[in-house]
């Protein structure tokens, strides 16, 4: 076991470019392609990390070194000991010495595989219990500040896993694999960039607490917004909500990333008064393969521990109770949540059998028997939920159509020959405290790649039809990995209906 590498001392291993922090073996094969190329690794979470520098050689061969450490500094490992082992008072002495000098006649570290911007430091992160947003199922959320390269300061929500939080110090299987699904979903929300779903900013691993950092939405959860001002929101601003968190799920779903946790109280609102999907891919980082699934739909995690599901949201066929492998989440099984969203977003807030036992709801929504909307409810509106609805997955719209239909119901209720004019101002979304919205429709373009950002703000709806020309053949498609990367459909054990969760 290593002490903690050279924190606090002079050359600090954190601030190098090459210290990637924990990082499993598995992602140091695949970052490092050829010969020369290394970089340097903790095996777990600091203080009981052994640190690895892990390099490909002359041969193309993988090798890992675990360093050393005594009261006199570091120095080489078992495989590489000498007599007398040359000792370095640092890690970073140690390595710029053997990037200089060589590891072997085959062994060279003369290129570094370069440590990744989402794999944030702690030290530039702040945040205080004080300033708690709220819990969860998976984590607790603050309001927190994240320090940029540049130095410049960004709010955001700082987001502590409860499992790896239960965990810390235990050294336990779960925990373990908690955080390495965090990191593997971590690299792909990296990529993601789109307006209607929450900036992912990156982890901070090296340590614990784990820390995930996302955009902060100063509006909050749509469920809050809903049982607050549910009831003086016009339909129109509803469908608004459920527009733009349509165009975010669509985007979602052409990265090939099935949610499994769509809900209002997933759905955050920006600054900007704009309706953004989060929790993509984070609730998904607690997984555990050997849960057993109760005749409820809820599940009981390794420990034991009441860790359900949140049964109201999910599609009769991740609620079937002999599901090999878990529940079988797809792309469809969204779309049924979306509908149960939509139900939230037109009863203000309300869920589902608000007052009836999960096995009561899990039996239900297994006979197909949905409760009604609201009489308010538009048709339309209406007629998609029950579509989305659909018992057969292959049956339901996809996330393209759906945004479709949004967006005309949207461009015919509020064109001028509707005869009424909508603008921000009679929005509820401007009533939160530090929400601004200035346009009654505002849009993020669909179709363009993750990477690009672009903000359409488009007064009485111009979107085209184009926008939704791409992708997604069929409603259920093929089984869809959870995110790119991650195997299977399988929802995490660790998804609890529990007071402060589902049930608020
Ligand atoms: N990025 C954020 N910006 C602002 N507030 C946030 C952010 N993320 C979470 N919150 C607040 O913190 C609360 C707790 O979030 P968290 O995601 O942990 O739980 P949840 O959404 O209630 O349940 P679930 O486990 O299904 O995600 C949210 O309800 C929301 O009000
Ligand atoms: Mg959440």
């Amino acid at each position: 076991m290593a002490p903690p590498p050279s924190v606090g001392k002079k050359k600090n291993v954190e601030d190098e470019e090459w210290s990637h922090g924990y990082r499993p073996r598995r992602d140091a094969v695949r970052l490092i392609t050829k010969p020369g190329e290394f970089l340097v690794r903790a095996t777990d979470m600091y203080p009981s990390a052994d640190i690895v520098i892990s390099a490909m050689d002359d041969n193309r061969k993988m090798v890992n070194i675990t360093l050393k450490s005594d009261a006199e500094g570091w120095f080489l490992g078992p495989a590489n000991e000498r007599k007398t082992p040359r000792k370095f008072p640092t890690i970073v002495d140690l390595v710029d010495h053997y990037r200089a000098k060589g590891l072997s006649r085959t062994l060279k570290l003369t290129q570094m595989a370069i440590r990744p911007t989402w794999m944030i430091k702690h030290e530039n992160v702040i945040y205080e219990q004080k300033d708690q947003l709220g819990s969860g199922n998976f984590c607790t959320a603050y309001k927190g500040k994240y320090t940029l390269k540049d130095g410049k300061t960004i709010d955001v929500a700082v987001k502590i896993s409860l499992v790896a939080q239960a965990a810390a110090g235990l050294e336990s299987e779960e925990a373990k694999e908690s955080r390495m699904a965090m990191l593997r979903e971590a690299q792909i929300m990296s990529f993601y960039t789109h307006e209607n779903i929450t900036q992912f900013y990156g982890i901070a691993c090296d340590h614990q607490p784990l820390l995930v950092l996302m955009e902060f939405c100063a509006g909050g959860d749509l469920l809050t917004h809903l049982l607050k001002h549910g009831k003086n929101t016009d339909e129109k601003e509803k469908m608004v909500y459920l527009y733009e968190a349509s165009l975010g799920m669509f985007f979602l779903h052409k990265k090939q990333c099935v949610h499994r946790d769509l809900a209002a109280r997933n759905c955050l609102i920006s600054n900007q008064g704009v309706i953004k999907i989060a929790d993509f891919g984070l609730s998904k980082g607690i997984d555990s393969s050997d849960n057993k699934k109760e005749d409820d739909g809820s599940s009981k995690n390794k420990n034991g521990s009441n860790a359900q599901v949140p049964v109201r949201w999910m599609a009769p066929e991740t609620l079937l109770k002999d599901a090999q492998g878990g529940p079988a989440y797809s792309r469809a099984s969204d779309i049924w949540a979306f509908g149960v969203m939509t139900y939230e977003v037109f009863s203000n807030g309300i869920k589902p059998w608000p007052e009836d036992p999960v096995k009561y709801v899990a039996t239900q929504i297994r006979k197909g028997n949905m409760p009604k909307l609201p009489e308010s409810t538009p048709s339309k509106i209406v007629g998609l939920v029950s579509e989305m609805w659909a018992m057969d997955p292959n049956k339901r719209p996809v996330m393209r159509q759906i945004a479709k239909e949004f967006n005309t119901m949207l461009k015919n209720s509020t064109s001028s020959s509707s005869g009424s004019t909508y603008g921000p101002k009679e929005m509820t979304l401007n009533k939160i405290n530090g929400v601004s919205r200035t346009a009654f429709f505002v849009s993020g373009v669909v179709g363009g790649v993750g990477h690009r950002r672009f903000l359409l703000i488009v007064v009485l709806c111009s979107c085209s039809d184009s926008m939704f020309n791409k992708v997604e053949t069929s409603g259920g498609g093929p089984k869809l990995r959870r995110t790119q990367g991650s195997k299977g459909g399988k929802r995490g054990s660790s998804l609890r209906e529990s007071k402060n969760s589902v049930d608020k």
